[in-house]
C-alpha cells in the first residue's frame, strides 16, 4: 500500500556531482569531491536513497539517473533563477546575513520572489522521489523554506535540516524583510541541526521573539494548523566532520609523502611553511592574515629568506560582486608583498588561485609546519580538521579563529582574534617557534578529537535523532 519511492532523500542545493553540455549535446557528469558527499555516500547506499540538487549549470535539463549506488535528480534552474536565487538570495543576501554582516547584505523583493519559488520546486522534487514515511534531510541556507513547503505537501515524512553555516543573532537576524517567513519554513522540520550550540540557541531566540510559539530546552511546540496536527521540533548542535580515516590513510601513502617533500623543495626548503587554504570568500579573514604576515615580515620577526607562506584561494562565487572585489585587494596586497619581500627563485607568498583534488591537498599539509585557519566567521571550516588528519607524524601547528565552529571543538590548536593583528601577529610567531615536544602534545589531543568524531558519526546521530519521536511528538502516539 505504501507510496513507491526512496527511504532517505537528501536535498542540497548541488548534487554531488557536476554535469555539464557538451556541444553536440550530449550530457557527461563528474563527482564533485564535496565533504557531504563522502558523508552521506555510505547511508544513501544502504538506505536506498536519492538525492535532489542542482546540477551547477544553468538551464541544464536532465532526468534522474543513477549514480555510485545513489538516484541523482537533478532540479533545473534558469540563468535568471541563478542569479536571483543562488547568486543573489542564497549569496549576497543570507550568506553575509548569517556571517556577521562582513559585507553589507543585499534585500531585494524579487531575489526573494524566486528563492521561494526555486524553494518550492525542490520541495516538489523531494516530495515526488520520498516513499511512504520516508526521511527528508534538507541541507543548508539555499533551501530553508524546503522544510515548510514540503510538510504541507506530505505530512507523512520525517524531516530534517541541517544549517551548515553560522545562525546569525536575532539583531542581525531581524534586517531581514522576510524574517518570519525563515523561520516558519525552518520549523516545518521536525529536526533542525546546527554546528554549535551558540547557533541554535540564537535560532530558539529568533523563534521566540518572531513568533507566537514558545521554547522549553531544545524543544520547539508548533500547535496545530488546519489538517496539520500539533508537533514539536528539536534545535540542537550537531557539528560536522571530514571522512578523518580517509584522509588520514591518504596523507600516509608514499606518493603523498614523496609529493610533500617535493613541495617543500620546490618551495626552495625553507625553514618554515606556512600554508592557507580556503574558498576565496570575505568571511576566511585572508586579508587579515596576509597583513599580519606582511607585518612580521617588515618588522624582521619573521626572515623572508627562510619562511614562506602558501596561500591556496580556490575560486568561489565568481558572479558576485563582493566576491570580484575581494579578489582584487587580495591580488594587490600579495603583489606588495612579493614586490617587497621577495626574491629571484623566493617568494614571500605563493598564491594559487585554483582548486587541488584531495591528493594534493594532503601533501600541502604534510608540508606545513604552519596551518593558518583565520575566518571572520564560520560555520565550522572543514580545513582545520583536514589538516589535523593529515597529521599523523604528530607535528605542525593550527593557528585557528575564534569565530570557526571548529574552535568550540579543536582544544590543541593555537587561538587568535582574527581582526586583533597584533595578536595574531604573536600567535603566527609562536606556531613558528614552538619546539617539537609542545607541539606533539597538541597535534595527539586534535587527532584524538578529529579522528573520534568524524563525518559518519555525524550523520548517523542527526539521522538516529531523526528516525526517534520527539518528546511531546503527536504524529507517533497516534500509529
Ligand atoms: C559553503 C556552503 C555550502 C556550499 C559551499 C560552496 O560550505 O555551506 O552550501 O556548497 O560553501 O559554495 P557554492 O556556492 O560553490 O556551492
Amino acid at each position: 500500500m505504501g507510496k513507491d519511492g526512496f527511504n532517505l532523500v537528501v536535498v542540497a542545493n548541488r548534487l554531488p556531482v557536476d554535469m555539464s553540455v557538451a556541444d553536440d549535446g550530449t550530457v557527461s557528469w563528474q563527482r564533485s569531491p564535496g565533504g557531504l558527499v563522502t558523508a552521506l555516500e555510505p547511508v544513501m547506499q544502504s538506505a536506498d536513497g536519492a538525492w535532489v540538487g542542482w546540477a551547477g549549470s544553468p538551464g541544464l535539463e536532465a532526468d534522474p539517473f543513477d549514480a555510485d549506488d545513489m538516484r541523482l535528480v537533478p532540479v533545473t534552474l534558469s540563468a535568471g533563477e541563478v542569479e536571483r536565487y543562488y547568486e543573489g538570495f542564497s549569496n549576497d543576501t543570507l550568506w553575509p546575513l548569517y556571517h556577521d554582516v562582513i559585507a553589507p547584505p543585499a534585500f531585494h523583493r524579487q531575489w526573494w520572489d524566486t528563492y521561494r519559488k526555486v524553494n518550492q520546486r525542490f520541495a516538489e522534487a523531494a516530495a515526488e522521489q520520498a516513499a511512504d514515511g520516508a526521511m527528508v534531510w534538507v541541507q543548508d541556507y539555499q533551501l530553508q523554506l524546503v522544510p515548510g513547503m514540503l510538510r504541507r505537501l506530505r505530512p507523512d515524512l520525517k524531516i530534517g535540516f541541517f544549517d551548515h553555516i553560522p545562525f546569525p543573532p536575532l539583531e542581525i537576524f531581524q534586517q531581514l524583510p522576510w524574517r518570519r517567513q525563515v523561520v516558519e519554513g525552518l520549523l516545518g522540520a521536525d529536526l533542525i541541526g546546527f554546528q554549535r550550540a551558540g547557533d541554535a540557541a540564537n535560532f530558539s531566540r529568533a523563534v521566540r521573539r518572531l513568533t507566537d510559539l514558545t521554547t522549553r530546552g531544545q524543544m520547539i511546540q508548533v500547535p496545530a494548523d488546519g489538517d496539520l496536527p500539533a508537533r514539536a521540533v528539536r534545535a540542537a548542535p550537531f557539528p560536522i566532520s571530514i571522512d578523518s580515516k580517509r584522509f588520514d590513510e591518504l596523507a600516509r601513502t608514499p606518493e603523498v609523502q614523496a609529493r610533500a617533500k617535493e613541495i617543500r623543495k620546490d618551495l626552495g626548503d625553507p625553514k618554515i611553511v606556512m600554508l592557507g587554504v580556503d574558498r576565496l570568500d570575505y568571511t576566511k579573514g585572508i586579508r587579515h592574515r596576509i597583513k599580519a604576515y606582511g607585518e612580521l615580515l617588515q618588522d624582521g620577526s619573521l626572515d623572508p629568506a627562510e619562511c614562506t607562506l602558501v596561500q591556496v584561494a580556490s575560486p568561489s562565487r565568481e558572479n558576485v560582486g563582493a566576491y570580484q572585489e575581494l579578489r582584487e585587494h587580495v591580488e594587490v596586497l600579495v603583489g606588495r608583498i612579493n614586490g617587497e619581500y621577495g626574491e629571484i627563485g623566493h617568494s614571500a607568498i605563493h598564491y594559487l588561485h585554483h582548486s587541488y583534488p584531495p591528493e594534493e591537498m594532503a601533501a600541502l599539509y604534510l608540508a606545513a609546519d604552519v596551518m593558518l585557519v583565520t575566518s571572520l566567521r564560520d560555520g565550522m571550516n572543514l580545513v582545520a580538521k583536514e589538516y589535523v588528519a593529515a597529521r599523523s607524524d604528530d607535528a605542525g601547528v593550527l593557528v585557528l579563529s575564534e569565530f570557526t565552529g571548529a574552535a568550540d571543538e579543536l582544544s590543541g590548536a593555537v587561538l587568535v582574534n582574527p581582526h586583533d593583528i597584533d595578536g595574531m601577529k604573536d600567535a603566527i610567531l609562536r606556531a613558528a617557534t614552538m619546539d617539537p615536544k609542545e607541539q606533539r602534545k597538541r597535534m595527539r589531543r586534535l587527532r584524538r578529537k578529529v579522528l573520534t568524531d568524524d563525518v559518519a558519526k555525524w550523520s548517523s546521530r542527526f539521522l538516529t535523532t531523526l528516525a526517534i519521536p520527539q518528546a511531546g511528538d503527536q504524529t507517533g502516539s497516534d500509529d
